[in-house]
């Protein structure tokens, strides 16, 4: 029964507030991959973060996940072994066979922030995205940033802290902030996503209590500016020589793109592609790929802008190294409009995970 095909380990949910999402990212990924080439090897992960291959891959999403007849499982930190094991103590092989390659569709914590890449580099696998250093770096909006302007991106001023500066030192903090950056600013706990944590504060008063919110969520805290700005996103695709989509726009019809509009109320629309004169969206494809760069992301990234309606500045904002991947999130909506089919786009990332690994075995690792 051995077979040529590609086995892809499709792993998905896990212990993030983005759970809900990569369930829905991960069901279009495994209803477009081609069956011919590819073996698909489901691999859930739950609330709590048990690991789990459902004997039937048609029934993996979601209430599937728990239930009868799934088995426990896990990949192990031996680049011996390539290959899903499962951990009860059920009859059959412990082994449950190899895994050529690795499509993380997880998003946000222990998903996109390096931590699930650590475990496929210790495995030796080849994965889809970001390594280990561009997922933390691109989770991190504090180091993300200082990355991005150490590669002389246009970046909003904003300043950090810890949570324990804040909570001893309140006053001193607002102070700083109110001195440095003026109102409006944005709090927001470094690493999350999803806008979750993320306030906008007019004031001293309301800024205080930005900052508890954002601190609730992360041991380290970015305020910055508030733009007055147009959202414009590009996604980029490749390794070292990557390409960047047609910008495109999220349009939020809320006072901010905030969790409840992502998620919830579902009013944002999308313009792809975004109405931008021809060279301004020269200038933000180039910075796109350049802050793709800067992080050392792989595989897919996706840029997010902020455009001020004022000036017409460009500012990068963000960069998601596992960004929404159902049909119509606007990572593969982009690579369509610039002629790209969602199909194509997952072949595409399986050939760049796989060059990637090559790319990184042929370092030694040491001398002599
Ligand atoms: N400096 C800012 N100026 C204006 N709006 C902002 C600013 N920072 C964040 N926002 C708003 O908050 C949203 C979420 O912030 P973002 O930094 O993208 O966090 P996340 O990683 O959670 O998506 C943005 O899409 C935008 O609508
Ligand atoms: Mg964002």
């Amino acid at each position: 029964m051995t077979s040529s095909k590609i086995r892809v380990g499709v792993m998905f949910g896990g212990r993030s507030g983005e759970h809900e999402v990569s369930l829905r990212s991960a069901k279009s990924v495994i209803d477009a991959m081609d069956r011919e080439r590819y073996d698909i090897v489901p691999i859930a992960i739950t609330k709590q973060g048990r690991w789990l291959a459902s004997s039937d891959a048609t029934q993996l999403l979601p209430q599937a996940v728990i239930d009868e007849g799934d088995t426990d499982v896990a990949i192990v930190g031996d680049p011996t072994r390539g290959e899903l094991v499962r951990l009860d103590h059920g009859p059959g092989p412990i082994a449950l066979g190899r895994l050529d390659v690795v499509f993380p569709v997880l998003h946000g914590t222990y998903g996109e922030d390096g931590t699930i890449q650590g475990l496929l580099e210790l495995a030796g696998l080849p994965y889809v995205g970001s390594g280990v250093l561009g997922s933390a770096a691109g989770m991190d909006k504090i180091v993300m940033k200082m990355l991005f302007r150490d590669a002389g991106l246009p970046i909003v001023p904003f300043v950090h802290f810890t949570r324990t500066q804040w909570e001893a030192d309140r006053e001193t903090v607002l102070d700083g902030i109110g001195r440095e950056l003026g109102y409006t600013v944005f709090a927001k706990p470094a690493n999350l996503g999803s806008s979750v944590g993320i306030t906008k504060a007019v004031d001293r008063t309301s800024l205080g209590a930005a900052i508890d919110e954002a601190a609730r969520f992360d041991r380290r805290i970015v305020v910055e500016q508030g733009i007055d700005a147009r959202e414009i996103e590009v996604a980029v695709l490749g390794n070292d020589a990557p390409s960047a989509s047609v910008p495109g726009e999220i349009i939020p019809h809320a006072d901010f793109y905030d969790y409840a509009t992502k998620y919830v109320s579902d009013v944002a629309e999308y313009a792809i592609p975004a109405a931008l004169e021809d060279d301004q969206a020269a200038i933000i494809r180039d910075l796109a790929v350049r802050a793709f760069l800067a992080v050392d992301a792989a595989g897919l990234g996706r840029v997010d802008f902020f455009v001020e309606r004022e000036t017409g500045r460009v500012f990068v904002n963000e960069i998601n190294t596992m960004p929404g991947f159902t049909k119509i999130s606007m990572y593969p909506k982009l690579w369509e409009a610039s002629g790209l089919t969602y199909g194509q786009l997952i072949d595409r990332l399986i050939e760049l995970a796989f060059d990637r690994h090559k790319e990184t075995a042929r370092s030694e690792r040491s001398v002599g």
